[in-house]
């Protein structure tokens, strides 16, 4: 019995020094992993970048987790299986190990309070706020988001979201209907729209660009289009952007790369810009969005009188298949004279 249990003890202390061998080199490469890959999108906000540090951690902490607890449970399936003739034996009695109860209840314990404390920290820091943040409200309806600002007084609609680099957005949150989330995955931050209720998030953007704003809340049939475009820009860009909104001259929200957005705007562009073909197919636009009527085929052979009804009146005729009360109706706010007179005059042309 005596030299049975050394050898026993012998053996375990060699299968301890493989377990824990291939448990660090496990987790060094679970780690090297989990960095390594490039899980999020441009950070296109300073919140980002404190958020994926967050992450970064939370991967340098879980990784050995998971590798402890896979490898003890695998080794003990392994080490301990039954073997021919053992079907009825049992294991040994024992009342349990106070000691290594203590030590594993308290070290996961002093790990969660520090990922917490350290998450808590990092959620104030983000959500701090600055006096000088620019005010813009955003409404979530089935399917789309307006997103509304403040100018000399005046509430200005925009179907695109629009915002300044380097300058703290305070966004207000709200919906018209059902619950959506609004989120902008380069920003990370996301919030729910919720009916009757204000709630706000704040972005200070700092990387110029277009980045998709997404629902993040499945709100109906057109959850999976409603998606638009954030467009973070230089400061006086912007401020000529708003300004160019506020007077009514600017093209469908979509500033062209090119050279500015002087003249009359493209059809084509407000068509895009204010997300039609998330719900509508158009051969011309190449969408094919089947939330709402193929436009293809409701609009062939209409005039332009009818085509701008079903843009700022949609619930006057519904297209049969169709329920009332699925498409906004606010185009007639959100989008200017000149672009809805472009956008009635592009379906035109194109629907034949
Ligand atoms: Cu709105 Cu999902």
């Amino acid at each position: 019995m005596g030299s049975e249990e050394i050898t026993t003890s012998a053996e375990s202390r060699g299968h301890l020094k493989q377990l824990v061998a291939i448990g660090l080199i496990a987790s060094l490469i679970g780690i090297a992993l989990g960095l390594a890959i490039d899980w999020f999108p441009t950070q296109a906000s300073t919140q980002a970048e404190q958020v994926d540090t967050l992450w970064d951690v939370l991967v340098i902490f879980s990784v050995p987790v998971f590798v402890l607890v896979i490898t003890i449970v695998l080794y003990c399936v392994w080490r301990y299986r039954m073997k021919p003739g053992e079907e009825l034996k049992d294991g040994p009695p024992i009342h349990g190990n106070t000691r290594l109860e203590i030590i594993w209840t308290a070290i996961p314990a002093i790990i969660l309070v520090a990922l917490c404390s350290y998450a808590y920290v990092t959620l104030v820091d983000i959500e701090e706020a600055d006096a000088s943040a620019l005010n813009v409200t955003v409404v979530g309806e089935q399917f789309t988001w307006t997103f509304y600002y403040q100018s000399d007084g005046r509430r200005i609609a925009s179907p695109q979201l629009y915002v300044p680099r380097g300058r703290q957005v305070y966004f207000t949150v709200q919906s018209q209907d059902v619950i959506h989330d609004f989120w902008v995955p380069a920003f990370r931050m996301k919030i729910d729209a919720v009916p009757g209720v204000d709630t706000h998030l704040r972005v200070t953007p700092k990387t110029n660009g277009d980045y998709p704003v997404v629902c993040a809340e499945l709100c109906g049939l057109g959850h999976s289009v409603m998606r638009q475009t954030a467009h973070v820009v230089d400061p006086s860009e912007f401020d000529k952007w708003l300004e160019d909104r506020a007077s009514g001259a600017t093209g469908g929200g979509e500033t062209d790369e090119a050279g500015g957005n002087a003249g009359a705007p493209d059809g084509k562009a407000v068509f895009a810009a204010a997300a039609c073909g998330s719900c509508h197919a158009l051969q011309d636009a190449g969408t094919t969005g089947g939330t709402g009527p193929d436009l293809d085929e409701v609009l062939a052979g209409k005039d332009a009188p009818y085509i701008e009804k079903g843009i700022v009146d949609p619930g006057a005729e519904i297209s049969p298949g169709f329920s009332e009360g699925l498409m906004p109706e606010n185009f007639d706010e959100t989008l200017q004279p000149a672009e809805l007179d472009a956008l009635v005059k592009y379906l035109d042309e194109v629907s034949g």
